[in-house]
């Protein structure tokens, strides 16, 4: 099968086809060797690319920027503030002017609809960087981290994702799950599961390719016989941080301790998380948060965050091999 990607965008993981996902992550995996033995042939020289960055980011930023970098095209960082952007210029004309300018275009904001907006009327390729729906681009470099640690097929690989699971990785990571085929669990409290239109999707997909669905409160259920646990903040960015006291309440037995990864009863269990995460103190939200409500960590404790179950830093380092084959199948050739 011939994949064809030149000139398309990844607005969410529903844009890619489940070859698609595989031939990004087989790419990615050819890259992360090139790169590593110092081989790599450039493929995007002469190509510009606009980083727009309504939020934060560190791993998101600096991975588009050195991917792009490594492979010769140039970037451009529009951040929270400095550009007419959302002040004096709509999306819609923004998207129109970059469009002009650069060949492709990253986003990342709070609105869904404004990295749609963005896509169809730059005519260019855009890709999402994390809106509050989705997080495609990180749930690429999450599964190139599964695959690098497990030798077993999808369909019969376990990933639960632990906490908040109606915020945009979790529902990325269900995206991405579904169209591979794995068993997928949803676990957290029932006020904040994903809508049932979702979950029915999801189930809709999974039939085609194998993917199976549980979503749950009970965390005994819901770990049992998982390869994976995946976390995330309890609170996004952009939600309210009035909300943060009723979070921890709702959150706090979902936690990823190193009992629950005990009650997973697979001991080569791993933990993956998309960071940046509140596994102590040393942040300043970390330590307001702890000082308010009396405890010293949040969605995983320290110790499994700092065990030998944790491949975080392997996903983070992924985000670039990822999106550097995000970028090359894009806009190569
Ligand atoms: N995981 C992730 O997207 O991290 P940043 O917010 O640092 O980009
Ligand atoms: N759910 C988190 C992910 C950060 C990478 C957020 O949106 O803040």
């Amino acid at each position: 099968m011939t994949i064809a990607l030149k000139g398309r965008s990844l607005l969410s993981l529903e844009d890619m086809s489940p070859e698609e996902i595989r031939y990004l992550l087989t790419l990615a995996v050819e890259l992360r060797a090139e790169k590593r033995a110092g081989t790599e042939k450039r493929r995007l020289t002469g190509k510009s690319i606009a980083l727009i960055f309504e939020k934060d980011s560190t791993r998101t930023r600096t991975s588009f920027e050195v991917a792009a970098y490594d492979q010769g095209a140039h970037v451009t960082y529009l951040g929270p503030t400095g550009s007419q952007l959302g002040k004096k210029e709509s999306v819609k004309d923004t998207a129109r002017v970059l469009g002009r300018i650069y060949d492709a275009i990253e986003f990342r904001g709070s609105q869904q609809h404004h990295v749609e907006i963005l896509a169809q009327f730059s005519g260019k390729p855009v890709y999402n960087g994390l809106t509050d729906e989705a997080h495609p681009t990180q749930v690429l470099a999450d599964f190139m981290t599964i695959q690098a640690h497990t030798s077993a097929q999808p369909h019969e690989t376990a990933l639960v994702f632990m906490g908040d699971t109606h915020n945009n990785v979790a529902r990325s990571l269900a995206d991405g799950a579904m169209k591979l085929g794995a068993d997928m669990r949803l676990c957290g409290p029932k006020s904040l599961w994903p809508d049932t239109a979702t979950l029915e999707r999801w189930r809709g997909i999974g039939l085609e390719t194998g993917g199976r669905l549980m979503v749950s409160d009970d965390v005994n259920v819901a770990v049992k016989g998982a390869d994976f646990v995946y976390t995330d903040v309890w609170l996004s960015m952009g939600e309210p941080t009035e909300q943060w006291a009723e979070r921890i309440k709702l959150l706090s037995p979902y936690r990823v301790t190193s009992e629950l990864m005990r009650t997973t009863g697979r001991p080569n269990a791993k933990f993956l998380h998309c960071l940046p995460a509140f596994h102590n103190l040393e942040t300043g939200v970390g330590a307001e948060i702890g000082k308010q409500f009396g405890i010293d960590c949040m969605e995983v404790t320290d110790e499994v965050f700092e065990s030998g179950a944790s491949i975080v830093f392997d996903q983070s380092e992924n985000r670039m091999h990822t999106i550097k084959a995000l970028l090359i199948a894009t806009l190569g050739g």
